[in-house]
């Protein structure tokens, strides 16, 4: 939701702490500020707007000083402003506080503090905290900052600063995440590790529940319950700073989009043997209760969703096992029937999404176990779930996610091949799966040489306000994806259906020169494609199609993209690519920003 950086060492902190940012910026950017101590003064700079134009008024001011914090803002409580923006003092200039995540109890902290006299200068529930720190200060911040988080409800990652200790920070975690970066002689903390990377590659993770005291030299980290230290265990990033950064492109998405050949490839390392054989030692332990398992509930949100209906179909295709995909945020809250011997498999690319979190938990809660297939390592998903596999897919920074998609499906399918082993199913020959496999990384990097074909189609649906998708079986799947990609991005209204159920309603707003995409990969339902676009084409629809079989279309539009011609499970991994450029080229072309689509966060941290 909201980005956090703050070092304490010898450099000077503004250029840190708004590099940081810039790279945190896709956690959100209607507004950012710092706040730096240099000696008894606290200067605070916080500007609506993106980075840049904090950089601007910073230009304006002497922020020279060695400890700081800062904040990139998605606004939750009170609307995007200077006042909104972090970091917020109580009622004097002593302490700064910054803050990603929601207080629930604010309001009621808030009436307790405005009958005491307090003052407020924003609308923020972030604010009420830095009244009580002051309240509760009595010569050590860390005291008086575990005295108040005590007092909080909801979800929150702090830094704090007084400017009675200058160089040090505290840094507390109740669900959104925080990280420590563990420099010689300073620390960094930020909420993800591509904005300590270039300082340092050691860290460590609070946990739920836990605070540290951050000056240069030392970091120590405590219970927040009852004060009592903690050993932490040292961590290591194991990529590095260029990897997070759009490296010769213009933009994150693009650059992402481009790395896919080399993602599939990441995904399947180690994983997939010369003899087809699917190995995951991180499922060991629960492989007696997948081997059992009488139903799987694929949850997760977005995109994620939708790689979990390519998982639903894969699962019940070959290994002929019920599964139901949801929406984590329906799931949550529809009391779902769940057998004692089901497993419950979340996907998510942060690892970071409130309402999957929640899914973990109620699961947990039922004692079914719960699969995690994540791209961030030790992330708060990763962490609550008995056994995760990794997408190995490096970091993802574009908002529209391009390459946690792809590389979703492939380890889905590594997954499903596994489970087909180890319960004996014989439904499928998944030999042509897995030889299929190894070609899709070149298959996708031949697609994306593509790319000035699909910026033609761009071109030809730039100036619509609405488009369709459609598809059968998968391929209605990678539709919703497609259309999800497109109206987040470009901000053309995009629908999926299922080609089948278009005359049941939606085929009424199909007129002269309406934009619609078919997807036509699956053989067995070839035909029935044929005629869903035969029905489009009666009522003036302008087809794109594509197709592994572009002879049999070819009559239909002028506009058939050729796919690769590979197992009909694996098409998703390709049909996507095509999409995934077009809500590109149609973002860019339509003057938008794709890595900064509005109203939109990278990291849904809150419900
Ligand atoms: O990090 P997650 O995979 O849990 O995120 C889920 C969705 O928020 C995410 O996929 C979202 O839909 C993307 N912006 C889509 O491009």
């Amino acid at each position: 939701m909201c980005g956090i950086v703050g070092y304490t060492g010898p450099k000077q902190a503004d250029n840190i702490l708004i590099e940081g940012l810039e790279i945190l910026e896709y956690r959100g950017y209607d507004s950012a500020g710092v706040a730096i101590i240099a000696g008894q003064d606290l200067k605070i700079v916080k500007k609506v707007g993106k980075v840049s134009e904090l950089i601007a008024e910073m230009t304006q001011v002497d922020t020279s000083g060695n400890c700081g914090i800062s904040h990139t803002r998605w606004a939750t409580h009170g609307k995007p402003s200077d006042a909104n923006s972090h970091p917020h003092t109580g009622v004097h200039d002593q302490f700064a506080v910054v803050h990603n995540g929601i207080i629930e109890n604010y309001q009621e902290l808030k009436s307790e503090l405005l009958a005491n006299g307090n003052v407020f200068s924003s609308e923020t529930d972030t604010e009420v905290i830095a009244h009580l720190i002051e309240q509760a200060y009595d010569g050590d911040l860390f005291t008086a900052v575990r005295e108040v988080v005590r007092k909080l409800e909801g979800a929150y990652a702090l830094a704090v600063i007084c400017t009675n200790e200058p160089d040090r920070i505290i840094a507390v975690r109740k669900e959104t995440p925080l990280l420590i970066g563990l420099g010689d002689g300073e620390k960094i903390l930020a909420s993800d590790p591509s904005a300590i990377v270039k300082y340092t590659k050691k860290f460590w993770r609070l946990e739920n529940g836990e605070m540290a005291i951050i000056t240069p030299d030392t970091a120590e980290a405590f219970r927040i319950i009852d004060g009592v230290s903690i050993q932490k265990e040292v961590q290591e990033i194991d990529w590095n700073i260029e990897q997070a950064q759009h490296s010769g492109f213009d933009h994150y998405m693009r650059k992402e989009i481009a790395e896919q050949p080399e993602v599939i490839e990441n995904s399947m390392r180690g994983r997939l043997k010369s003899d087809g054989q699917v190995v995951l030692p991180e499922l060991s332990s629960v492989a007696e209760v997948l081997r059992k398992a009488q139903r799987f509930h694929l949850i997760a949100c977005g995109t994620s969703y939708h790689a979990g209906l390519v998982g639903k179909y894969l699962l019940e295709q070959i290994v002929r096992v019920p599964v139901e995909a949801d929406v984590a945020s329906e799931y949550r809250y529809r009391n779902p029937l769940i057998g004692q011997e089901d497993v419950v498999v979340v996907i998510s690319q942060s690892g970071e999404t409130a309402d999957t979190l929640a899914v973990v938990r109620l699961a947990k809660s039922k004692g079914v176990p719960v699969i995690g297939i994540v791209n961030v390592v030790n992330s708060s998903i990763a962490a609550e779930c008995d056994a995760v596999v990794y997408l190995q897919a490096g970091p993802e920074i574009g908002v529209a996610s391009t390459k946690a998609y792809v590389s979703q499906i492939v380890v889905l399918t590594l997954f499903t091949l596994y489970l087909q082993h180890l319960r004996g199913t014989e439904s499928v020959d998944t030999a042509r799966i897995t030889r299929d496999l190894r070609k899709l990384s070149a298959y996708v990097a031949s697609l994306i040489l593509d790319d000035e074909k699909f910026e033609q189609v761009a071109m030809a649906i730039k100036d619509h306000e609405n488009c369709f998708f459609i598809g059968r079986l998968v391929d209605y799947a990678v539709s919703m994806e497609g259309a999800l990609k497109l109206k987040e991005i470009s901000y053309i209204h995009a629908e999926a259906k299922a080609a089948g159920e278009l005359k049941h309603g939606s085929l009424a707003l199909i007129q002269e020169g309406t934009p619609v995409i078919a997807l036509a990969t699956q053989s067995s339902v070839r035909e029935k494609m044929y005629s869903n676009i035969m029905e489009v084409k009666a009522r003036g629809g302008e087809m794109i199609i594509l197709t592994n079989h572009p002879e049999e279309f070819r009559n239909l539009s002028d506009t058939v993209i050729t796919l690769p011609d590979v197992s009909p499970f694996l098409s998703p991994v390709l049909s996507v690519i095509p999409l995934q450029l077009l809500a590109y080229h149609a973002a860019v072309l339509r003057g938008n920003n794709p890595d900064r689509p509005r109203n939109l966060a990278k990291s849904v941290t809150v419900e």
